[in-house]
């Protein structure tokens, strides 16, 4: 018989989705009217679930599932999973840690140049036929240079020093924030974060959301400043949206670039109408690419488990 996998968020790859089906009853919650009920029926058989970096699984979803034996993240954040009853029962908590790293840098990156650059606030302009009205140049505000921009990365984990590598190419001198000083890399360490926004143009938001929440306050933004932009590609919950929001509306900051918020999927709704802000929806992982090398980690560690073996790529066992 084949062993039962509870799914709790869909996976974008047909041939990942296919391979699990081969090897596996699958058991997709998402796809229930009625998911509580679903569980009900169904929770006892559970092997194994597979579930997203942002969805997690609380510990009233893993005790209705005695029988569970992995829970395999579909992303590297393991901060919407109760680790500590994870591993209190003994069970692998894997992640598809290395195979998002590159994508989510260059999201940090894109996010940065559209900011900076104005490039969604521009195509709107273009596309609402606003140039043949508005044909002087200084309809549009002039925009910010990236190049040799100080960046301040908080957190320098696989994602922020990836950003790092990138911004050396742009001539961006780098400095970062971390919970202590990683030896052996070439950027400089400082450790108070607001010191850190005062001496950067840019902050980029790389940290694991496993400890903190509200790291980057009205201080930070206010020593940010006027003339400096925040990018966030990790968690919504690290930055403290309302002073975020009261920042962009007074001016506080010049910009933010931001693909992740505090309570997905809705976007506080002043961000909607500012032109210094670039949104995205939650996707810095999302290409074709990844998503398929993300699968295959998701099969190999729900494969590993249930041949009784650790995962290679556990954080609680
Ligand atoms: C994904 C993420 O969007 O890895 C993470 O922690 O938040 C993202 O890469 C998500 O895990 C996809 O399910």
């Amino acid at each position: 018989m084949k062993p039962h996998i509870l799914q709790l968020n869909p996976i974008l790859v047909p041939s990942i989705n296919a391979r699990l089906d081969e090897r596996y009853t699958m058991h997709r919650l998402y796809e229930q009217a009625d998911p509580d009920a679903y569980l009900a029926v169904h929770g006892a058989a559970m092997r194994g679930v597979i579930t997203g970096g942002h969805t997690g699984i609380s510990r009233s979803v893993m005790e209705r599932l005695p029988a569970l034996e992995v829970v395999a993240v579909n992303g590297v954040g393991t901060d919407a999973v109760d680790l500590a009853y994870a591993r209190e029962r003994g069970l692998p908590v894997t992640g598809t840690f290395g195979a998002l790293t590159e994508d989510v840098a260059d999201m940090a990156l894109g996010l940065l140049l559209a900011t900076c650059r104005q490039l969604a606030s521009v195509d709107r302009f273009v596309r609402g036929g606003l140039w043949p009205k508005f044909p002087q140049p200084g309809a549009i505000p002039l925009a910010r240079r990236v190049s040799g921009m100080r960046v301040g990365i908080v957190g320098l984990g696989r994602v922020g020093r990836a950003v790092a590598e990138r911004l050396g190419a742009f001539g961006c001198p780098v400095r970062y924030t971390d919970l202590k000083a990683i030896p052996g890399v070439p950027w400089a360490f400082e450790a108070d974060l607001v010191q850190l926004a005062r001496d950067s143009d840019a902050l980029i938001v790389c940290a694991a959301a496993d400890q903190a929440r509200d790291l980057i306050d009205m201080p930070v933004l206010e020593a940010l400043g006027p003339r400096g932009f925040l990018v966030n590609v990790a968690r919504g919950r690290l930055v403290k949206e309302a002073d975020l929001v009261k920042a962009l509306q007074e001016r506080r900051i010049a910009g933010a670039g931001l693909d992740v918020f505090a309570d997905e999927p809705h976007v506080p709704p002043a961000l909607l109408d500012m032109d210094h802000v670039v949104l995205q929806a939650h996707r810095a992982s999302a290409t074709e690419e990844t998503r398929a090398a993300m699968g295959e980690m998701v099969l190999d560690s729900l494969a590993q488990a249930l041949a009784g073996e650790r995962p290679a790529h556990s954080l609680t066992t």
